[in-house]
């Protein structure tokens, strides 16, 4: 029996937990936790406490005792790359990939990220603010608490900053943790067609110092692909941003093999996304260096691609696989962490655990923050949720329902379904 007089401000009781401490399940039936200062506490069985004694009044361990029975305790999604701040629709853009065009037929006709960029750069700060909470509050609703946000859809310096002091924003106005990234490298904007050293040094020597001056950035991204930056260009941008202390990451080999993920394991990248044209060689490379691979099944399957990531390699080499939405207007509108990991099963051929992993833990490993996040142990970020399922692989089999009881951050109940 606990005899912790410890004083806790609130104690989840009589769930069955998924812990995803290393990645696995580890399963406590009929579990508790004890929460405090936004953290974890302890955590255990609940026959391990006492809790008529919790309860009296002589010895009140915890404020609020949440009585859990029937449902389930899995750590919060960490959303490990999104866009989630744009302006305007690319609904069309959908309907002309239906009928035949691709991603870069789009792009080349002036529509894809340009399309966005025109959008947000004609948006005010506030505009953008008020349009990005929306999806905020659907996201947190749905079990993220934790989630990485890009710039990438202003390309010049003005419209960059405007980006990242909205992130800033809706990092102070929710609960949820944000975690912005600077992605000034998204593609080549129009008025710099022909001239895209002179648009490197641009991001290099203007934005990047500015970025990094006001730290509203934990780290640099890159679009490495033919229609966006060369493995040069990206490694004078890495060059840059790892000597001004940025960490940095890549959206690598999601339409062809550009060879970036090898280039990101030279600079330590903290993950390489998509990945759908991976090679083994970079599979290696992403091994060597430890850089989580994170899958974005939701642009797979909304542009149809047929050409898979090479799971199998990952999981051989140990790679860390985390999923993510990459939640964008045109090539993966898509919210729902849940959604994502059906998508990484079904698509992919993930297991649920795996899935549940690469959401919660390996999610929290592709942003550096898994030494306070991504799993249920003590000491931890208190970031769980409470789902009303009958286990975990629910989440992943289950499409178009959002089992979601409580959303719980830092220890406060963020949502209340
Ligand atoms: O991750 N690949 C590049 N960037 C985004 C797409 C952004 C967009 O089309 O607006 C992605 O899929
Ligand atoms: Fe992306």
């Amino acid at each position: 029996m606990l005899n912790s007089h410890a004083s806790w401000d609130s104690l989840f009781v009589h769930a069955d937990i998924a812990t995803m401490a290393r990645g696995r399940y580890n399963i406590i039936k009929d579990g508790a936790i004890g929460v405090a200062g936004g953290k974890i506490q302890w955590i255990g069985y609940s026959n391990q406490l006492d809790i008529d004694r919790v309860r009296s009044e002589s010895c009140p361990v915890a404020h609020d005792i949440i009585d859990c029975s029937g449902k389930w305790i899995l750590p919060g999604f960490v959303d490990c790359h999104t866009h989630l701040i744009w302006a305007g629709s690319r609904c069309n853009e959908f309907e002309m990939r239906l009928a035949g065009a691709s991603y870069q037929d789009i792009a080349k006709q002036g529509g894809g990220i340009a399309a966005t960029v025109a959008a947000v750069r004609a948006a005010s700060e506030d505009e953008l603010f008020s349009i990005a909470s929306r999806r905020v509050r659907h996201i947190l609703s749905r079990g993220t608490t934790c989630v990485e946000i890009k710039s990438g859809y202003g390309l010049n310096l003005e419209s960059e900053l405007k980006m990242l002091a909205v992130a800033q924003r809706l990092a102070q106005s929710f609960d949820l943790h944000v975690s912005p990234t600077f992605l000034g490298a998204h593609t080549l904007p129009l008025e710099y067609k022909g001239r895209a050293d002179a648009y490197v040094d641009l991001v290099i020597n203007t934005m990047l110092p500015e970025v990094k001056r006001q730290g509203i950035a934990c780290a640099v991204d890159v679009f490495c692909e033919s229609m966006a930056f060369s493995r040069d260009q990206t490694k004078q941008l890495f060059t840059a941003a790892t000597d001004m202390g940025l960490p940095v990451k890549l959206h690598a080999e999601q339409l062809s093999d550009s060879g970036g993920a090898a280039l990101a394991a030279q600079f330590n990248a903290l993950s390489c996304d998509h990945l759908e044209y991976l090679s083994l060689d970079g599979a290696k490379a992403m091994a060597r260096a430890g850089v989580t691979a994170v899958l974005l099944p939701g642009a797979f399957y909304m542009l149809r691609e047929t050409r898979k990531p090479p799971v199998q390699d990952l999981i051989r080499l140990d790679v860390p696989m985390a999923l993510a939405t990459d939640l964008n207007p045109g090539t993966s509108p898509v919210y729902d962490m849940a959604a994502v990991m059906n998508m990484g099963c079904v698509l992919f051929g993930l297991t649920c655990e795996q899935a549940l992993a690469g959401a919660t833990i390996n999610g929290a490993k592709a942003l550096g923050l898994d030494k306070c996040k991504g799993s249920l142990e003590t000491g931890k970020d208190a970031d769980f949720v409470v789902w009303d399922i009958d286990g975990p692989a629910d989440l992943s089999c289950q499409v178009g329902i959002t089992p979601v009881n409580k959303v719980v951050i830092a220890g406060k109940i963020a949502y209340n379904a």
